[in-house]
């Protein structure tokens, strides 16, 4: 048992105690905070594995500094944290948590889907503030999700799962994906839709493509033009992928109807940013995911393709399939 590994953040015991059956473990201990890049970067000279978050930047610098290092695993689907190119370089494998999530992840997207389009959040706190004196025709009035059209930017697997539930409300389902995917347009009665004409067309619009240099402000001013104005934006993927001083000035100008965030550009987001002034955006502080036996399994997911990988077998979810042989 002489590999080492270092978890960047404090983990429950059952998942502590499978990689120490393995590995020598370490982590960082401090409750719930991300562990100081100069702790990173003493400890990640050291050890042969990494079981790390979002939260932690493995970039160029990073991995220069690892000696031994073999496996970088991710507890998350997306890995726009780490710098792929250069760990395959280095012949570093870096694995992820897919498929576990999707569901979760659907029922999040869509629930913030319905939260926007009904302002739940408003209403609530128009009655927590005494502000509810008579029923009235057009109070708090909303969007109809029921009957209405759905972009889908990005037809991963969460992407399919969002699309199954919005099936369930008799929505039309638009996708635009790099890729057609002519097996789920049989399957689910969805239909691809360009770019610019799906933009034109939906009445919610949810963001579900990976953060990437492609992306990167995929949906900025001219796409925030296009869109009706009764739009709704739903992101659920990663804040980059969304221009938000332009999405700041759509909400503003009434280029769009509402926005429901998850996601930000910079996390945490600031209480002073400009998006959470606005009474037409629900932000949520990242927490697609977030279901106890979701984050467990993604754990256990984790640590499966940490141990996978120090023993020389191929990893549940290898990202940088190139080194796979
Ligand atoms: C991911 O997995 O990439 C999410 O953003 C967190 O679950």
């Amino acid at each position: 048992m002489d590999r080492k590994i270092y978890i960047t953040r404090r983990l429950p015991d059952e998942i502590v105690a499978k990689l120490s059956k393995y590995f020598l473990v370490e982590m960082w201990e401090k409750e719930d905070t991300p562990v100081p890049r100069s702790i990173l970067e003493e400890k990640v000279k050291e050890v042969d594995g990494l079981f790390c978050l979002l939260t932690e930047a493995i970039d160029r610098e990073l991995l220069d500094q690892a000696k031994n290092l073999k496996v970088i695993s991710n507890m998350a689907v997306g890995y726009n944290n780490i710098d792929i190119n250069y760990a395959t370089q280095k012949g570093i494998m870096v694995t992820n948590t897919p498929g576990v999530l999707t569901e979760t992840t659907a029922d999040l997207t869509f629930s913030l889907l319905m939260a926007t389009s009904r302002r739940l959040l408003e209403a609530d706190q128009f009655l927590r503030q005494g502000k509810w004196k008579t029923w009235s025709p057009f109070l708090l009035t909303g969007q109809d999700v029921f009957g209405s059209t759905l972009g889908i930017i990005g037809l991963g697997q969460i992407g399919k799962a969002v699309a199954r539930r919005a099936k369930g409300f008799n929505m039309e389902v638009l996708y635009y994906n790099r890729s057609r995917k002519f097996d789920a347009e049989q399957e689910l009665g969805i239909h691809y839709t360009e770019f610019e004409d799906i933009l034109r067309q939906s009445d919610f619009l949810c963001i579900l493509v990976p953060f990437t240099k492609d992306t990167e402000n995929l949906i900025s001013r001219k796409q925030f033009s296009l869109m009706k104005d009764n739009a709704v934006l739903v992101n659920t993927s990663r804040g980059g992928v969304v221009n938000e001083d332009e999405l700041y000035n759509a909400l503003v100008n009434g280029d769009i109807w509402a926005a429901g965030l998850d996601v930000f550009n910079q996390e945490p987001t600031s209480i002073d940013h400009p998006l959470i002034s606005l009474n037409n955006v629900i932000t949520l502080p990242h927490i697609g995911s977030a279901s106890y036996g979701t984050r467990m399994r993604m754990a256990y997911l984790n640590t499966e393709n940490l141990i996978r990988s120090l023993a020389g077998d191929k990893p549940v979810h290898l990202v940088n399939e190139e080194l796979s042989n």
